[in-house]
Order: C-alpha cells, then structure tokens, then sequence
C-alpha cells in the first residue's frame, strides 16, 4: 500500500515542553552515536501530541536525532503505526485485510466502514470522529477476521459487531477489546478439546484484554495521564553512558573476501595448504589426517591426496565391508537368553 505524505502540511512542529523533556529521556537510553534508535519513541511521540504525523514532525525529530530525513521518513512510511494524514478525532479503524482475515469477513467490516465511516480510506467521517483503512496483517490471524481501534485489537468480528463498534465509540463509550463473540482467546469457539486441565483459573478477560481495560488508552491520545517511560537517570541530570568495552577490537576491518581466499580450490584439490602467511607444510609421508605442524589458528584440514596413505582407521572403514569380529563378551549366554 502506498504511504505519501499529506498534501496539506503544517508550517512548523515543535515538541511540547513535557514531550521534548520525555524525547530527550528516550535519547539518553542509546549510547553515543546511536540515538537514530530512539526514532520510534519519538515519532510515536511526535503523532500523539499532533494526532497525526506531520512532515515537520518527521522533519524535526530526525533534526533531533541527527538523521538524514530521508531516513526518518522510511521509518514513518514504512510502519502503519504512523498515520500520515489527519484521522478520525476519536477513532482511526484498520482493519486486517490480510488472507485469514479476508477469507473469514473483512471486505464485509471494510465495507460496514464505508457505509458508516467515508467511502475512501483516510476520508474523514462527516462528524470527523472516525476514519479508516484496510492494513496489512496485525498478527491476530486465530481471531479472525479483526481490527484495530485506536491502539487495540478487536478480534471475531462480524459485520454486525463492527456497526455497533462505531455506534458505541461515537457515543463516547469504549467497547472491550478482544474476541467479540464470547471466545476467551483463540481456543475453539465449542470450548477446549484437549489440554483441558488448563481451562480452569481464568480471570473474567484474557490477559492482553485485561491489560487494555486497566490501562485504559485505547483510543485515547497521551496526556500525562498514561503509564510512564521513565528515564530515572536523565531526572537526575546524569547522561547514560555504555561501559567502556573490554576486549579490544581491530581497527580495521576484515577482508572477508581475502580471508577465504586463502585457501585457494586448486590447492585444495591437490592437498596442498593455502599459499598465504603461516600456511600449514604438507607432510607427504604422514598422511593427510597429520595436523600441520605450523598452524596455530583454526585451518581447513588439507584434502587427501590420491597416492596419500590412508590413515588405517579411515581404511577399515571405507574399504571392504567388514564382517566384523564378535566381541568376546557375546559368546556367552545371556542370562535368560538362548544358548547355543
Ligand atoms: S490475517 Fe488478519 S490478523 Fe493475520
């Protein structure tokens, strides 16, 4: 699917004290050089205060973080977390079209978000509290067919139950997330067939549905009032430093491509050592399975060369096929065997 910038962009963005305060925390959690890692955080940041992600916002927090914006832009285009264009004041629905999804309903719920929502994906509703689009796969495939609203998985919907989703989220109201037709999580809908006995202890809601009801953010934007990130050592002034590494690295890099090449395939082939520094003297008289006596450092063991004398082990093995000698031990009955 593809993910343009909007064209009607604000003039400027600019963090909210709170929120620049929490992004300069985030920052301080990756070393040195490495704040590029802190881009999610930060745009994720950036969206809820401005309810979408706006080009200055992208612009902005890869100035932060000392990015090249095209690269902050592949991060905010790539993920559908990030919402380019203004949504719905209440709700922006995304609903899996992906295969399990589409075979168990969702043209049905994409087509219950056209008559409700707007015809097109990214249309606002008239009321502007809702907008919608249809995603990728959300990794809810067992609970089929599912959406997501606001930040939480609404899964086993029918196109009846998407209607009245919107109906009670346009009243203000927020629906319990999860399985929407009485499943637990994704055991089967007629109950357990096996692994019964862990069907007892259950709490009135799956662990994930109860941890939206008790934090309460699903289609809220942050306010102050969210479960905090917190960077203790920023508060105090102090700015995360990684410890020093103790082993010591090579200042410059390895050539793979030289490295491999020595052992060159002709050599190889004649059971000859590589032709490089501390290469291993072939001792013709020794046989292959003699370790050279220069090498230190893990080398390839020397092909077998056809006139080489064969260790005897290798011999017995690959030679005719030995009949073997009974062990002694197996001449003697077995207790409670049969003799012979
Ligand atoms: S196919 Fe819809 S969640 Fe995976």
């Amino acid at each position: 699917m593809l993910r343009r910038l909007y064209h009607d962009q604000p003039e400027s963005f600019a963090f909210s004290p709170a929120n620049l305060k929490w992004a300069e925390g985030q920052i301080t959690k990756y070393p040195e050089g490495r704040q590029a890692s802190a881009i999610i955080p930060l745009l994720w940041r950036a969206q809820e205060q401005e309810g979408w992600l706006t080009r200055p916002a992208i612009e902005g927090v890869a100035e932060m973080l000392g990015m090249a914006y095209i690269r902050a832009l592949e991060v905010a285009s790539f993920y559908f977390m990030f919402q380019l264009q203004p949504v719905g004041s209440v709700a922006h629905i995304q609903v899996c079209g992906t295969t399990s999804c589409m075979i168990c309903g969702a043209e049905d719920l994409i087509g219950v978000c056209r008559e409700k929502i707007a015809p097109k994906p990214h249309q606002l509703s008239a009321d502007g509290k809702f907008s919608w689009e249809e995603v990728e796969c959300l990794g809810s495939c067992a609970n089929a067919p599912m959406a997501q609203i606001g930040k939480d998985y609404y899964e086993d919907l029918t196109a009846k139950r998407m209607g009245e989703l919107i109906d009670e989220l346009a009243t203000g109201a927020v629906p319990t997330p999860g399985p929407q037709n009485g499943r637990y999580a994704a055991e089967p809908l007629s109950g357990l067939t096996s692994l019964k006995e862990f069907d007892s202890g259950h709490t009135k809601h799956n662990a994930s549905v109860q941890l939206a009801n008790d934090i309460g953010d699903t289609v809220k934007r942050i306010d102050g009032t969210e479960v905090p990130i917190l960077t203790p050592w920023h508060d105090k002034g102090a700015r995360h430093q990684p410890a020093a590494p103790t082993v010591k690295l090579r200042e410059t890099p390895v050539d793979i491509v030289a490295e491999s090449a020595r052992l060159e395939p002709e050599d190889a082939a004649k059971g000859k050592a590589a032709k490089s520094k501390g290469k291993p003297k072939q001792d013709n008289t020794a046989g292959p399975a003699t370790a050279p006596k220069t090498v230190k450092a893990k080398k390839p063991a020397p092909a077998p060369t056809a006139s080489a004398k064969a260790p005897k082990m290798k011999k017995e093995v690959a030679g005719t096929p030995d009949t073997g000698t009974k062990p002694a031990a197996l001449k003697a009955a077995r207790k409670g065997g049969r003799t012979t």
